[in-house]
């Protein structure tokens, strides 16, 4: 017999056939059907039969969680072996499924090897997020070796056949790359120990997909640990998607009576595009991840490591925070370099408290002098590291992971420590708490600079139970100290991910402060991640890491479409920058409200400019962003083609200043754009925006209200 289920939620419909005799069939992921769609014609009209050279009861290409033993060649959802080598060919012997709370659950029991799998199927209610584990229960009597698991495994519809993934590297986050699935397998797998420079996230889509058409998928797995994401095209080009944690040989064994579940994986369907991507990613993200000490407005910091590196003690950083707070920076955040014997990233990592050399009277006169400007205090720490120079590695050399008689090769000159070892991670707790307790600590920045490897605890694989262990100290700390902040970094973007966002109230998307890569940056990361959940920092020019020199106003206004802050040192600015940077920082508080809360959206002009626009959710009031690296093809530029508008309404339009250094010279009309002008919704629409200037590395403001 076979029964239908479907759950409908933030305008998307999910549907599911449920055989009981083993098979559950994806029947419906993408827009709302009518309520009263018939599920077994909708069922029907995909299911093939036997072919030439196919099984003879062949399984259907749309399984959610397909096993080999009934003939499936594709990769399995779920494999592994019983410990005395006895096979385990899964082949599910019965299926239920249940509804509960907009969510799917399915069991599926192969009664032979007495394996089940529980997998969640949850359609966010508001915002249509499609969000799976699964549970892998052992009631065999022999212990079982897991050697793949899929969070989700989502057959794709036909249309889906181009891929956008990711590549990253330090300070080269999220660069996309398109193509067409390829016959065979697609695959992604990070084994870093961290979500990676690359991500968790890729998209599948029409051929013509942009950020504002064609329909698309985006998945994403919600983990900082190993993982592979893949596309898989079948023989006869069927297509499936599939995230899971990735382990190595031995690493999971699941006991008798035991069970095992995977970390969340992520599903966005649009119709429209990317856009509409994020506007259900960034909802999702607000309402049900960000954790609770993530307040707005978002205060702009200044953070000092590429003001001032490692070089920090008392009287250099109370000069700075005067500087800091005198061009309206409302939190300042100490980065590395503060703790005891740590002059360079050779020592000190695991010795959290204040250096006595650099801080003879501890932190709290530079704490003292931050709030006496009206700022709150940050603190940079890494805590599931250590150096070998360092107190705690000469007390505890074996707390650090490790192979038993191998050599022990560092990173940044640092280890991992086995925080899958309650008492190191009970240990470092202790250590924050301290520092938490002692001072009045609002924000911490969390960093994790190396991977693991070789990936053993005791003796076993071990790199998801560390990265576990690393998760639950970060959760033990907010325990503690539910106020504190947390902002996730990894060597800039290597930790991005849902898993972290539930924790950490922003991540620092890259080291990579140049504004010009952040375009690249922010746009990709941005597709999931919402901005004010992005650090988005003013780096100097030229930049410290790429060498390449920007005006002010263009990297000030790119951060204010981030969480804004400072990675520069404001003494050494030219009294003009310091004056282009003060005023940008007022009107990121003008305006944070509305880029913190509304829709954002990214495009593309027909001659290149990015367009980042925030709208109001009630339609009235959006800022944009208009940023080129390079100069526009034709004056006047590409018009800006905003969206949000309703075509019976009219708009007043401001560019707000300052401008661009080249209008301020060359536009001989200036006048026509320095006081508010007003068009119809439907001209808007029609014709555009065009700006009257297209120089390289210029930015405009828009701001656009009903009247
Ligand atoms: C990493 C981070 C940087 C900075 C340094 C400090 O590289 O990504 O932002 O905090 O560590 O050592």
């Amino acid at each position: 017999m076979v029964e239908y289920q479907r759950i409908d939620g933030g305008g998307r419909t999910l549907a599911l056939a449920c055989d009981q005799a083993g098979e559950v069939r994806l029947v419906h992921f993408g827009p709302a059907l009518p309520p009263n769609t018939n599920l077994a014609d909708l069922d029907a009209l995909q299911t093939s039969g036997p072919r030439e050279s196919t099984p003879d009861a062949p399984p259907s290409a749309r399984l959610v969680y397909p096993t080999d033993g009934f003939g499936w060649m594709g990769t399995p959802a779920v494999e592994g072996c019983f410990e005395d080598g006895l096979e385990a060919a899964i082949g599910w012997s019965s299926a239920r499924t249940g509804l509960q709370d907009n969510t799917i659950l399915i069991e599926l029991v192969d009664n032979r090897l007495r394996l089940a799998v529980a997998l969640s199927w949850r359609l966010d209610s508001d915002t249509g997020a499609l969000v799976c584990s699964a549970r892998i229960t052992n009631n065999a009597s022999q212990p079982f070796h897991l050697a793949r698991v899929a969070a989700i495994h989502l057959p794709l519809p036909d249309w889906a056949g181009d891929i956008i993934a990711f590549d990253g590297d330090w300070a080269k986050e999220a660069r996309p790359h398109r193509f067409r699935a390829p016959p065979g397998i697609w695959k992604q797998t990070d084994r870093t120990g961290r979500t990676g420079f690359r991500g968790s996230s890729f998209v599948v889509g029409d051929a013509g997909a942009t950020f504002d058409q064609g329909r698309v998928i985006a998945l994403h797995l919600g983990w900082s640990g190993p993982h592979t994401l893949a596309v898989e095209t079948l023989p006869d080009g069927q297509r499936c998607a599939s995230l899971g944690p990735r382990f190595a040989p031995g690493e999971v064994v699941i006991a008798p009576g035991s069970s095992r579940t995977t970390p969340n994986a992520y599903a966005f369907y649009s119709g429209e595009g990317l856009n509409t991507v994020s506007t259900h990613a960034h909802a999702y993200v607000r309402e049900r991840l960000l954790p609770a000490a993530s307040r707005l407005p978002r205060p702009v910091h200044l953070n000092t490591w590429e003001a001032v590196g490692f070089d920090v003690d008392e009287a250099t950083l109370i000069e700075l925070a005067g500087a800091a707070a005198a061009i309206g920076v409302e939190r300042f955040v100490v980065d590395d370099g503060w703790f005891s014997g740590r002059a360079n990233d050779g020592s000190a990592l695991g010795d959290w408290r204040p250096d006595p050399t650099k801080f003879p009277n501890g932190l709290g006169p530079v704490i003292a002098a931050v709030q006496a400007r009206g700022m709150s205090f940050g603190l940079w720490v890494e805590p599931e590291m250590v150096n070998p120079e360092s107190d705690l590695y000469r007390r505890h050399p074996d707390w650090c992971v490790h192979a038993e008689g191998a050599a022990r090769p560092t990173m940044r000159n640092q280890l991992w420590l086995d925080v899958s070892r309650p008492d190191v991670r009970d240990h470092i707790a202790g250590m924050l708490d301290s520092l938490l307790t002692t001072y009045p600590i609002s924000y911490i920045k969390w960093d994790c600079n190396r991977f693991i490897f070789p990936a053993v605890s005791d003796g076993r694989p071990a790199a998801g139970a560390i990265v576990e262990g690393g998760l639950e100290l970060m959760d033990s700390v907010r325990a503690r100290h539910p106020a504190v902040e947390i902002e996730a970094c990894a060597s800039g973007g290597a930790r991005v991910d849902f898993g972290l966002l539930s924790r950490a109230v922003r991540v620092w998307p890259s080291d990579s402060t140049d504004a010009v890569d952040r375009l690249r940056i922010q746009s990709w990361t941005g597709l999931l991640t919402p901005p004010e959940a992005m650090g988005a920092h003013v780096g100097a020019s030229p930049n410290p890491i790429t060498g390449r020199s920007a005006p002010m106003l263009f990297r000030a206004r790119v951060s204010m479409f981030g969480h804004m802050g400072v990675e520069l040192d404001p003494r050494k600015l030219p009294a003009t920058d310091r004056e282009m940077l003060a005023r940008h920082i007022a009107l990121y508080k003008q305006f944070r409200t509305l880029l913190h809360s509304g829709v954002r959206s990214t495009s593309v002009t027909t001659d290149g400019a990015v367009v980042w626009a925030s709208c109001a959710r009630d339609g009235v009031e959006q800022l944009v962003g208009v940023f080129r690296d390079d100069e526009a093809a034709s004056l006047p530029s590409a018009p800006i083609r905003l969206r949000g508008l309703d075509p019976e309404a009219r708009y007043s339009i401001e560019l707000p200043p300052p401008w661009p250094e080249a209008a301020r010279r060359r536009l001989t009309d200036a006048a026509t754009w320095t006081s508010p002008r007003t068009f119809d919704g439907a001209v808007l629409l029609n014709a555009g925006l065009p700006l009257p200037v297209g120089d390289p590395l210029t930015a405009w403001l828009v701001h656009v209200r009903r009247v």
